[in-house]
């Protein structure tokens, strides 16, 4: 006693997920912006473990390559292929093929589902200690449940000691009515499971190898089998279908935003605000509801982001303001301005107190410092010089229905309304354009680019009243009604 004994663990994440009725692998599906068993193998990081094996199966490469992807790791993840889906008992079997014979198996194995993502390093790390503290062959994390629904139920003997686990299709009247069930959270003894393991059979309601039949067998061979209650039993809840999923992601989504609270991020409606797992945001932020900030999303200090703002990968700077906006792959720098209404496409780069107002979309451009893009204009493949102010509907003709191609807007330049700058163009600093230039050719600086100036017809209007009446006297004088059908 007292020796280091290894600890290891196995993750179970071959199985299908029938009840998903995905295309995608059950353990993939998203919660909070990562993958289902990329939450549970962050838990597993946060362990000291000598390894962690991950068993796939169903779209194992993807699976493989995700994981891969994914974590940032010293602790190198290694993947076994569970080829038929034959069980856990047969998942947890071809997992202890990794396992090298030499050791002689008083090491120990914690055995985690692909499927509990709210699973914490703390509980995990509960069982380990429970089950060295025990010198148990097996210990179980068990949790009450007021609906047990589909779980494993936990059986006691007499004396209140784990006697084995039904599954719910195997279970009788009476072990149905039992609370308290099986996490599929485990921790065994890697040398009394092996041999547990051979002496599984699949003659149950499902035809499967089950691994909660090892706790049965353990017990039957006089072996101690120990359960441990979850201290939260919403933590172990396993995701079997779209339903469980957002119910996860859901008490996920509230663990997130409470952190982030507690580090002085102010959420007017926390219960309104989507952050994804994978999202910085500083101290003095403020969230307006309907604010849903996804994947390598950075907000700084002082930013007020929403209500109704949706930003994928983007950064915003401090003190910056977005106001019902969408933006993807952005740079919103210090002090800027964005909405309402706005739509900032990949490649945007707003410079410090630059602007980009209402039904305004950008894309692959770059507003400079105090540049203001103040409303309804299309800003693409363009540079925007500092200081500059586009009108009201200028627009960068950045297509010419091939190929794309850059403007390239000066300082301190004024557009007038509903430029448009037909790209490759350059406009110099401090240049203007008039209202409604099309601008075809470079601008030199401090010049002014005149578009075409609308010719005036004098009485028009007088004229054109005559001409409505003539036509009203012959019956014409609603031409936008059809005429009734003939038969
Ligand atoms: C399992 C338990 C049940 C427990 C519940 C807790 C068994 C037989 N039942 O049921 O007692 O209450 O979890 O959530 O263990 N997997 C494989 N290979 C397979 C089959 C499954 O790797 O051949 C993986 C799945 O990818 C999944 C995990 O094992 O991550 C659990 O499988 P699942 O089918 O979800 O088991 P449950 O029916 O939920
Ligand atoms: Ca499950």
């Amino acid at each position: 006693m007292g020796q280091y004994r290894p600890l290891a663990a196995v993750v179970l994440a071959a199985g299908e997920g029938t009840r998903m009725r995905s295309s995608t692998p059950k353990v993939l599906h998203p919660l909070c912006g990562r993958p289902m068993l990329l939450h549970v193998v962050d838990a597993l990081l946060a362990l000291p473990l000598d390894r962690i094996v991950v068993v796939v199966g169903h779209g194992a490469e993807r699976v493989t390559k995700t994981l891969q992807e994914q974590t940032a790791t010293e602790t190198p993840i290694e993947f076994v292929e569970q080829r038929v889906q034959a069980g856990t008992g047969d998942a947890a079997s071809v997992a202890l093929t990794a396992f090298p014979e030499e050791l002689d198996g008083e090491d120990d194995i914690l055995v985690v589902p692909g499927d509990t993502p709210l699973l914490r390093p703390e509980t995990l790390a509960l069982v380990a200690r429970e089950h060295r503290a025990a010198d148990a062959a097996a210990t179980v994390l068990t949790a009450r449940r007021a609906d047990p629904g589909d779980y494993g139920r936990i059986v006691r003997d007499g004396r209140g000691l784990v006697d084995r686990i039904v599954e719910r299709s195997d279970a009788s009247e009476e072990e149905l009515a039992i609370d308290e069930v099986n996490t599929s959270i485990y921790c065994f003894r890697r040398g009394l499971l092996a041999p547990a393991l051979r002496r599984l059979s699949p003659e149950n309601a499902q035809g499967e190898y089950y691994l909660t039949d090892a706790v049965g067998v353990l017990r039957q061979t006089g072996h101690t089998v120990v359960a441990v209650e979850a201290p939260d039993p919403v933590e172990p809840t396993g995701v079997n279908d779209r339903a469980q999923l957002a119910a996860a992601e859901s008490c996920l989504r509230a663990r997130i935003n409470d952190l982030w609270m507690r580090e002085g991020v102010t959420m007017v409606d926390p219960d309104r605000t989507y952050v994804d797992a994978t999202v910085e945001l500083e101290p003095e932020v403020r969230l307006l509801p309907g604010t849903i900030l996804e994947g390598r999303t950075v907000v700084a200090s002082g930013a007020v982001v929403g209500p109704d703002s949706h930003l994928v990968d983007t950064i915003v700077g401090e003190g910056a303001v977005v106001e019902r906006s969408v933006a993807r792959e952005a740079e919103i720098g210090d002090g800027a301005v964005v909405g309402p209404f706005a739509h900032l496409r990949p490649g945007t780069r707003l410079g410090p107190s630059a602007k980009a107002g209402s039904f305004v979309e950008t894309k692959n451009a770059e507003v400079g410092e105090g540049a203001k893009v103040p409303h309804l204009a299309y800003v693409g493949d363009a540079e925007v010089g500092e200081g500059s102010n586009l009108g009201a509907g200028t627009i960068t003709a950045n297509y010419d229905g091939r190929s794309k191609h850059r403007t390239r807007i000066g300082r301190r330049v004024h557009t007038g309304s509903n430029t448009v700058l037909v790209a490759p163009v350059e406009v110099g600093d401090d240049a203007t354009t008039g209202a409604g230039a099309v601008v075809v050719g470079d601008v030199p600086p401090g010049a002014l680019a005149k578009g075409v100036p609308a010719r005036n017809e004098e009485g028009w209007a007088a004229a054109r009243r005559i001409v409505v009446k003539v036509a009203g006297a012959a019956g014409r004088s609603r031409p936008w009604r059809s005429s009734p059908r003939r038969s």
